[in-house]
């Protein structure tokens, strides 16, 4: 049976913008968080994001009531239980996901997928805590969720190869473009991504270029978006010294090791964007100013 009532647990950046698309594309849609306030909030993001599409012209307002209308809050988990398909994004710690999907599994009737967004752990780890490994995918997704066209779609060693295009063809009914990956740390764009978000902090350790020269040598050099110490900031400095950490924990090899400023910055608190400050000063949000780290 294809997956129809979704669950998202999880109601910040990237639970939040999963629940978004998801009732965009027409699936009725229940995002949990563990208290009002943040419910509250988190649907308040949506909004916010819907009634600017409504403004730009590029979602009629009659479809932005509609979406609302198959998006609902709660705090409680017992909710799920006639949902076909969870995806799972809160936060990236293994204690906290044992204890969610120790209770979905609990909650959940025996036919519900979990899927969960992490960025880097196991999802094979995280699928034992249930008792329905073979019902567990990874649905990994890009911030920010509603722009971003990709998401991975992983399989571990227990997933039942029906479930797994079952969730594949999901992924493409939210408008994205889903690729098959299988339970490695990092998956693909991580795989990819963070040696080379790593290898542009250690060009800036070794004197090669400021910070805004190294930005935009790749937006300029190569055409991406955002050069890699603004992509730094935006994805949080906490957050890829984090992902890096697991990583190279994994694979052991140095591309995966952080480099010394990454950690100074943790300790800092200087997490990027969401802090005012990272590789660049953000006193002026739309304005962002280069800092010297030479
Ligand atoms: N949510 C919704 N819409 C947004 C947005 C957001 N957070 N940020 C920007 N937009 C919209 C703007 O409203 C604007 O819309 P219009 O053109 O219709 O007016 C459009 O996006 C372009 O915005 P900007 O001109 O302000 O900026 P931009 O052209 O640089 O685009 C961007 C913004 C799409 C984020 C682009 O810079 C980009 O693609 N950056 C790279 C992002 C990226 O690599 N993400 C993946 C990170 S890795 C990850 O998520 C996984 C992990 O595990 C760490």
């Amino acid at each position: 049976m294809p997956i129809q009532k979704v669950g998202v647990v999880g109601c910040g950046l990237m639970g939040s913008g999963i629940a978004q698309v998801a009732a965009q594309s027409g699936f009725p849609t229940l995002v949990r968080e563990v208290n009002d306030v943040l419910v509250e909030k988190g649907l308040k993001g949506i909004e916010k994001n819907l009634d600017r599409l409504v403004e730009k012209g590029t979602l009629p307002a009659a479809d932005r009531d509609a979406v609302r209308e198959r998006l609902r809050g709660t705090t409680s988990l017992e909710d799920f239980r006639d949902a076909d398909l969870v995806m799972e994004a809160i936060i990236e710690q293994l204690p906290a996901k044992r204890e969610l999907y120790t209770a979905l599994d609990a909650i959940c009737p025996k036919h519900t997928v979990f899927a969960s967004n992490t960025s880097s752990l196991s999802i094979t780890e995280m699928a034992m805590f249930t008792k329905r490994p073979d019902r567990f995918v990874g649905l990994h997704f890009f911030n920010p969720v509603p722009l971003m066209k990709l998401v991975e779609v992983i399989r571990t060693i227990a997933t039942d190869p029906a479930v797994y295009e079952e969730v594949f063809a999901f992924a493409q009914k939210l408008g994205k473009t889903a690729v098959r990956t299988s339970d490695r740390t990092g998956f693909i764009v991580n795989r990819l991504l963070v040696p080379y978000l790593l290898d542009a902090i250690r060009a800036l350790e070794e004197g090669v270029a400021s910070v805004e020269d190294i930005d935009n040598s790749m937006k300029l050099g190569c055409g991406h978006p955002m050069g890699p110490l603004t992509l730094l900031d935006f994805v949080g400095i906490e957050t890829t010294y984090y992902i890096a950490n697991v990583m190279f924990d994994e694979f052991r090899e140095k591309r995966f090791a952080a480099p010394p400023l990454l950690k100074r910055m943790v300790h800092a608190g200087w997490h990027g964007r969401k802090t005012g400050r990272g590789f660049y000063d953000y006193s002026d949000p739309k304005n962002p100013k280069p800092l010297k780290f030479i």
